[in-house]
C-alpha cells in the first residue's frame, strides 16, 4: 500500500530515495515525502505523484547522506500534506511507516498528557513521538526504538532517523514487509525490491520482529528478542528494465500484452517435467496423496481465480474444492479439517488479509497450505508449506491482468496435477490437458488480436454509467472479473451475475441504457445462456457476446458480437478474460482516467 525507502551513503541519498519512491508509486500515490538528516533535518512532502516531491526537493537544495521517504496509501487521516509522511518528533526524529497501529489512540492520548503536539490524524505520528518519549531518557535510538514497538499494537514496517546520529538508519518491522539493500559502502531499506534495483540487487528479508540498526559500517539484526540473528542474502532477479514502460502507453496495457510470454513462462516447468507434485515442493507428494478436500483463500482477482480453480478441482480431480474471499475466512469461525489442503493466491504475497486467513487456518490445525504467489520472496510463500511461483514478472498496473491469468494456469497444473495423484486422470485427457497448456500462449495471441473490435465496443462502453456482466459456470468468475477491472479503473459502475441469476432481481436494472456483456463459449450451458439473453433483449438491453464461431449469435439479431478464436475447451476461461481487460482498458482511456493509478487504490493491500 504505502512505500518506504531509506538510504545511509557517503554520497548525497536524495536521488537513491526518488528513484525508489518512483518505482513504488504503484503501491500508493496520495503522497509522497522524504526526511534528510545534514546536520539539521530538511523534510518536504508533496500531494500527489513522486515527480512533484523531487521538483520541491530541488527547489528548496534538499541534500545529505542519510534519509528516509515514503509514498502514501492513506489510511488514517485525508490524503493532505499534514498528513504526508516522514512525520517528526522534538529531537530531530523522523520516521516512516507502513501498516496500521491498531492502539494508536491510547498512546495518543498518553502522549498528549505527555505534552506531545500532534499535527496529523495519523497513527504515524504517534510512532515518532513515542521513539522520542523513549529516547529523551537515555538518547539510545536503537533501545529507543525498541522500547517503543514493545508499545505498539498492529502491523509495521518502521525507518526511523534522528539528527543526533548522522549516519544511523534504524527499522524494524512486524506484518509489513521491509529489506536491506547492500551497495558499496552504503545501505538501503525498502518494503519492495523494486525500489532498490537501480541500487543493488543484494538484498536481505528481514523476518517478522526484526530490527536493524544500520551505520556506514555496517548493519545488525537483532530478533523479537533482542538476540543478534543473520538473515541470508539474495540476489534479485528483478531488472531495471522490467519497470519500464517501453512503447506502451500504461503499465496496464503493456502488461496485458505480455500476457502470452507470462504464461509460457509459468507453465515452462509443467511442460518439461509433467504434471508432477514436485512441481509443487519436496513435501507435495506426501501432501497431495494425504487431502481430502481444497480451501482456497485469495482476494480481489486473485480471488476470482480461486472460483475459476473450484470448478476444474470438482470436475478433473474430482476432490472438494471451496474458494473464500480471505477477509471473510479469517473472521468466520470454520470447521477446520486437518485433511484440506489451504490453498492461498496471491500476486503480491503480501496481502494482509491472505496473510490472516492463511493464519487463522494454521491456527485450527490446518497443517498443509501451498501459496500460488507471483513474488518468489514474499510473506505468504514463507509462511506456507508448498509453493508455486507464477512468472508474470513484475506487474505494476494497479489492475491486475497478467497476474490473474498466469494464476489460472497454475491452478490449472495444479488441478490436473492432483487428478493424476488421485488416480482419477486418464492418460488421454492428461496428454489433451498437456497440448491445452502448450497452445495456450499463441491462442492468447490471437485474442490479443482482437483489440480493434474491443476498441469499437469501449467507445460505446465510454458514455454508459453502469453495465451488466454475465456468464455461466466456469465462465462466470470471468464475469466477476471483467466487471472488476472496468469499476476499477473506468469508474464505471459493473456488476457480474451468473446468468440464470438475471430473473431473480438484476433483470430490473436492464433498459436501453445498460450494456450486458455476455461470456458465451460455445460450451455445455450455451444454450440455456442464449434463454437469458434473450430475457435481456426483450427489455431493451444492449448486449455484447463474445462468441466461439460456432455458437450461432449474429449482429444481425441485434446483438454486438466479437468472434472469439476457436473454443480451447477447459481453459477457455484464460481466453475470455482477454477481452475483458483490453475492453476496460480502452474504455478508462476514453474516458482519462489514471488508468494504472485508479483513485482510491493501490497495488498490494497490506493493511486490513
Ligand atoms: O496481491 P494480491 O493478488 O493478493 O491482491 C489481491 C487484490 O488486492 C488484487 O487482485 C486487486 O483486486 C486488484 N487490484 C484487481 O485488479
Amino acid at each position: 500500500m504505502c512505500g518506504i525507502v531509506g538510504a545511509v551513503a557517503r554520497r548525497n541519498v536524495v536521488p537513491i530515495l526518488i528513484e525508489g519512491l518512483k518505482r513504488l508509486e504503484y503501491r500508493g500515490y496520495d503522497s509522497a515525502g522524504l526526511a534528510i538528516v545534514n546536520g539539521g533535518m530538511q523534510r518536504v512532502r508533496s500531494i500527489g505523484r513522486v515527480a512533484q516531491l523531487e521538483a520541491q526537493a530541488e527547489a528548496e537544495q534538499v541534500s545529505g547522506e542519510l534519509g528516509i521517504a515514503h509514498t502514501r496509501w492513506a489510511t488514517h487521516g485525508a490524503p493532505n500534506i499534514r498528513n504526508a509522511h516522514p512525520h517528526l518528533s522534538r529531537d530531530g526524529i523522523a520516521v516512516v511507516h507502513n501498516g496500521i497501529i491498531e492502539n494508536y489512540e491510547t498512546l495518543r492520548r498518553q502522549l498528549q498528557q505527555q505534552c506531545y503536539v500532534f499535527e496529523s490524524e495519523t497513527d504515524t505520528e504517534v510512532i515518532a513521538h513515542l521513539v522520542h518519549s523513549c529516547y529523551a531518557s537515555h538518547h539510545d535510538l536503537a533501545r529507543a526504538l525498541r522500547e517503543a514497538l514493545a508499545q505498539l499494537q498492529g502491523a509495521y514496517a518502521i525507518a526511523v532517523v534522528c539528527v543526533h546520529e548522522p549516519h544511523r538508519l534504524l527499522a524494524a518491522r512486524l506484518g509489513s514487509p521491509l529489506l536491506i539493500g547492500l551497495g558499496e559502502g552504503e545501505y538501503y531499506l525498502a518494503s519492495d525490491a523494486a525500489a532498490l534495483i537501480a541500487q543493488t540487487q543484494r538484498m536481505l528479508y528481514l523476518e517478522e520482529g526484526d530490527v536493524v540498526d544500520i551505520t556506514l559500517s555496517g548493519y545488525t539484526i537483532t530478533d523479537v528478542q533482542g538476540r543478534p540473528v543473520s538473515r541470508a542474502t539474495h540476489i534479485s532477479h528483478l531488472s531495471a528494465g522490467s519497470a519500464e514502460l517501453g512503447l506502451y502507453a500504461h503499465y496496464m496495457q503493456k502488461e496485458i500484452a505480455e500476457q502470452p510470454r507470462a504464461i509460457a513462462n509459468t507453465v515452462e516447468n509443467v511442460l518439461g517435467l509433467g504434471f508432477v507434485p514436485q512441481l509443487f515442493g519436496d513435501a507435495a507428494h506426501a501432501v497431495f496423496s494425504e487431502l481430502d478436500s481444497i480451501t482456497i483463500l485469495a482476494c480481489g482477482t486473485s480471488y476470482h481465480a480461486a472460483m475459476v480453480a473450484r470448478y476444474w478441482m470438482e470436475q478433473i480431480a474430482r476432490v472438494p474444492c471451496t474458494a473464500e474471499v480471505a477477509s471473510e475466512y479469517r473472521y468466520r469461525d470454520s470447521v477446520p479439517n486437518p485433511r484440506t489442503l489451504i490453498v492461498t493466491i496471491s500476486q503480491s504475497g503480501e496481502t494482509a488479509d491472505t496473510q490472516a486467513a492463511l493464519k487463522h487456518a494454521q491456527a485450527q490445525g490446518h497443517r498443509h497450505s501451498l501459496a500460488i504467489c507471483n513474488v518468489p520472496e514474499s510473506a505468504l510463500v514463507r509462511q506456507s508449506t508448498l509453493s508455486f511461483l507464477t512468472r508474470a514478472g513484475m506487474e505494476i498496473g494497479v489492475a491486475s491482468t497478467k497476474a490473474f491469468t498466469t494464476q489460472l494456469v497454475a491452478l490449472f497444473a495444479l488441478t490436473v496435477t492432483l487428478a493424476r495423484v488421485r488416480g482419477v486422470l486418464a492418460p488421454e485427457a492428461e496428454a489433451e490437458y498437456m497440448d491445452a497448456l502448450r497452445r495456450l500462449p499463441n491462442k492468447v495471441q490471437h485474442v490479443l488480436n482482437l483489440e480493434p473490435q474491443l476498441m469499437l465496443w469501449a467507445d460505446r462502453f465510454a458514455k454508459k454509467q453502469h453495465a451488466l456482466f454475465l456468464g455461466r459456470g466456469v465462465h462466470y468468475p470471468i464475469a466477476l472479473e471483467g466487471s472488476l477491472k472496468l469499476k476499477e479503473i473506468s469508474y464505471i459502475h459493473a456488476e457480474a451475475y451468473p446468468a440464470g441469476e438475471l430473473k431473480h432481481g438484476p433483470l430490473a436494472l436492464v433498459d436501453a441504457e445498460m450494456p450486458v456483456v455476455a461470456v458465451a463459449p460455445n460450451d455445455a450451458l450455451l444454450g440455456k445462456l442464449k434463454s437469458n439473453l434473450q430475457e435481456v433483449k426483450a427489455r431493451g438491453g444492449e448486449l455484447y457476446v463474445l462468441a466461439d464461431n460456432d455458437s450461432h449469435f449474429s449482429s444481425a439479431e441485434g446483438f454486438h458480437v466479437i468472434r472469439m478464436p476457436d473454443h480451447e475447451g477447459i481453459l477457455s476461461p484464460v481466453m475470455h478474460v482477454v477481452p475483458l481487460q483490453l475492453l476496460a482498458y480502452h474504455t478508462a482511456c476514453r474516458r482519462g482516467t489514471d488508468v494504472d493509478k485508479p483513485r482510491n487504490l493501490a497495488k498490494s493491500v497490506t493493511v486490513e
